[in-house]
């Protein structure tokens, strides 16, 4: 496995690979079996895997987690390593805005909702970095978790918007045993947060228990997910939405049909925001 900082020792390992097929796996670093499983569905399609690990200051606001957002780089690579990842690209702020650095990239629309109201400037340094990333590493196809449900719905946004010669392919989400979706930022519960931190996916199977049931009226949906979570006195809801899948337009009244929903919420245990979704299909009840 090559470890490099820099962009133009990552062309050269591009330029070395030839025709073959590259799968890319963007993170955050301080990787867990969600960042894996990601890395492992790339290695089944591709020739080789290559991932970054770049904490991007630009996705993060002025009062959200940035100086300590955990890191681990040894543990990182070594779990790579065994995964069989062909490259990792490591770069530093300097390498990746350099000075005199001024261009963002910026979609309109579907970063307005959800996450994008309450985070405002967070989609826009997403997509400048994963724009980056996707120049520098020129993938044939690049992985994204279902957990980042809005995430995944920008970038590919944003590929099909400025016409990006690569397949974005998102996976399910990774669950712990008790349901919790993994993430970096689990890290930071304590004892007794972690397993009040399940009402996050109970909340989310109450209301898609309803769904399954026939239920298509978004409010009923949202008032399912808050009931479960205000029973949960650690738990301080951010916001819960029941919303079209693919324009993340709020459900006001019923689904349109075959739609499906993207039932997601955001909730705070103590200082620590977690975010989780579920994405649910039009067919009829118990399938
Ligand atoms: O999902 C993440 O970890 C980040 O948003 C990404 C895609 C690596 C961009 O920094």
């Amino acid at each position: 496995m090559k470890v490099v900082t820099t962009i133009d020792e990552v062309r050269a390992v591009r330029r070395r690979q030839g025709t073959a097929t590259l799968g890319f796996v963007p993170t955050m670093g301080y990787l867990h079996e969600g960042h894996l499983d990601l890395v492992r569905r790339a290695r089944a399609e591709n020739d080789y895997v290559a991932v970054s690990i770049y904490v991007n200051p630009k996705q993060f606001g002025p009062t959200e987690d940035l100086s300590r957002y955990p890191r681990d780089l040894e543990r990182d690579l070594s779990l790579l390593r065994a995964e069989g990842v062909a490259l990792v690209f490591a770069p530093s702020d300097a390498e990746m805005y350099p000075p005199g650095y001024q261009t963002r990239v910026l979609v309109t629309g579907v970063t307005q909702p959800l996450e994008g109201a309450k985070r405002p400037t967070h989609f826009e340094g997403v997509t400048t970095v994963v724009a980056k990333l996707f120049n520098i590493v020129r993938p044939n196809r690049a992985y994204f978790g279902q957990k980042d449900a809005q995430q995944t719905v920008v970038v590919r946004q944003m590929a099909r918007d400025l016409n990006l010669d690569l397949d974005i392919v998102v996976c399910p989400t990774t669950r712990e045993p008790d349901g919790l979706a993994m993430s970096s930022r689990n890290k930071y519960l304590t004892a007794e947060q972690r397993p009040a931190a399940t009402v996050l996916y109970r909340a989310l199977r109450a209301a898609e228990a309803l769904w399954r049931g026939g239920t298509r009226d978004g409010a009923v949906l949202r008032d399912a997910m808050r009931r479960v979570l205000d029973a949960e006195p650690l738990a301080r809801v951010d916001y819960v939405s029941a919303a079209d899948p693919l324009t993340l337009e709020e459900w006001e009244g019923d689904a349109r049909a075959g739609a499906g929903a993207l039932l997601s919420l955001a909730v705070f245990m103590g200082p620590t925001r977690l975010i989780d979704n579920v994405l649910l299909n039009d067919r009829p009840a118990d399938e």
